[in-house]
């Protein structure tokens, strides 16, 4: 019997993990893209970003950027390409914990853990906190029970005494007398130790773009947040081929340290100016339609990233947090 953040930890990272067989990396997610994935704008926006935390903070030399779960690099490469002012200043670099010591792109290099010291630095998450493990757990008979993993059957235990009180403070309704249970709600006990050690290093800025909801008790009311993919294919039973399939969860802002600042992805973009980039694609577009060349594709293809990127029912919902320790 495993819990479910050891069975979860074994299918993304053990040997023949989800991510460290190189299964998650080569068509990961399929037609569920991230954001750099979607094409250049996003880099361009988030070198925007970058140049105001930078002059913000008197344009540090180095500004060190990095970004965390990094994947195959295509937000680095995004960032490089957009070529904000902060790059005269800038290390890129990249952590996945799943990629070897490796570099991309000739000078950007990906490490498999954080630097220790975080001085100067700007760490963006992109879809990173999803993918740490975490506990599932509900109310039940006045108690709390836990979801572990038997024979590919989930089965509850009790909740150990130790983590009772964190499970409290989750605010689940339910499961106050006998035979009542709550609905089950992710902890998000490894994502909250990660913020946590990475504000501990007072960086300039953490910024985690995800997937989820302000509250657990909004995760436990609409369900639905034990999410599994696979190349092109959104799964429902993250017991079943167990490596073969990405397991994450949508997160819960209340379970995280600190006081982000928290605005929808469409939001986000929006204040950076992702309507005057649009409108530029579209003039340029206009102008050189009759005979286009790569720059003018570039900047056609500006109106349906936009499109992606603030989609209110996909990437625009994302939440942005951002911590300004
Ligand atoms: C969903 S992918 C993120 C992809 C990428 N950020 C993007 O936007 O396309 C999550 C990545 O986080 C990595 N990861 C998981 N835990 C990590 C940790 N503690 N530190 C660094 N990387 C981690 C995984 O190996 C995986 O490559």
């Amino acid at each position: 019997m495993e819990r479910f953040d050891h069975y979860m930890e074994r299918c993304l990272y053990g040997p023949d993990g989800f991510y460290s067989s190189g299964t998650g990396s080569a068509g990961r997610r399929g037609d569920f893209i991230t954001s750099p994935e979607v094409g250049p704008l996003f880099g361009v926006l988030l070198g925007r970003w970058l140049d105001q935390v930078w002059e913000a903070a008197g344009r540090p030399d180095p500004f060190v950027v990095i970004d965390a779960g990094t994947g195959p690099g295509t937000l680095l490469r995004g960032l490089a390409m957009a070529e904000p002012a902060c790059a005269e200043a800038w290390q890129l670099t990249g952590v996945d914990r799943a990629v070897a010591d490796v570099r991309i792109d000739g000078d950007i290099r990906i490490q498999p853990e954080l630097p220790a010291d975080l001085a100067n630095s700007v760490i963006i998450a992109n879809e990173l906190l999803d993918n740490l493990p975490f506990r599932i757990v509900r109310r039940s008979d006045g108690g709390f029970v836990e979801s572990f993993v038997s024979d590919g059957a989930f089965v509850d235990q009790a909740l150990d005494e130790a983590t009772v009180p964190a499970a409290a403070a989750l605010g689940l309704r339910g499961g106050d007398s006998a035979g009542q249970v709550s609905e089950s709600v992710p902890l998000l006990h490894d994502a909250a130790q990660w913020v946590r050690d990475v504000l501990a290093q007072k960086p300039l800025r953490l910024l985690a773009l995800d997937y989820g909801d302000a509250s657990t008790a909004a995760l436990a009311a609409r369900g639905g947040w034990l999410r599994t993919y696979r190349s092109h294919a959104k799964g429902s039973d993250p017991l079943i081929e167990p490596g073969l399939w990405d397991i994450t969860t949508d997160i819960a802002v209340d379970q995280l340290p600190g006081s982000p600042a928290v605005v929808s992805q469409a939001a986000f973009l929006h204040q950076l100016g992702i309507d005057e980039l649009v409108r530029e694609g579209r003039e340029v577009w206009e102008e050189r339609a009759a005979r286009p060349d790569m720059e003018a594709f570039r900047m056609r293809s500006r109106i349906s990233e936009s499109e992606a990127l603030i989609d209110p029912t996909g990437l625009g919902s994302w939440l942005v947090l951002e911590w300004a320790p």
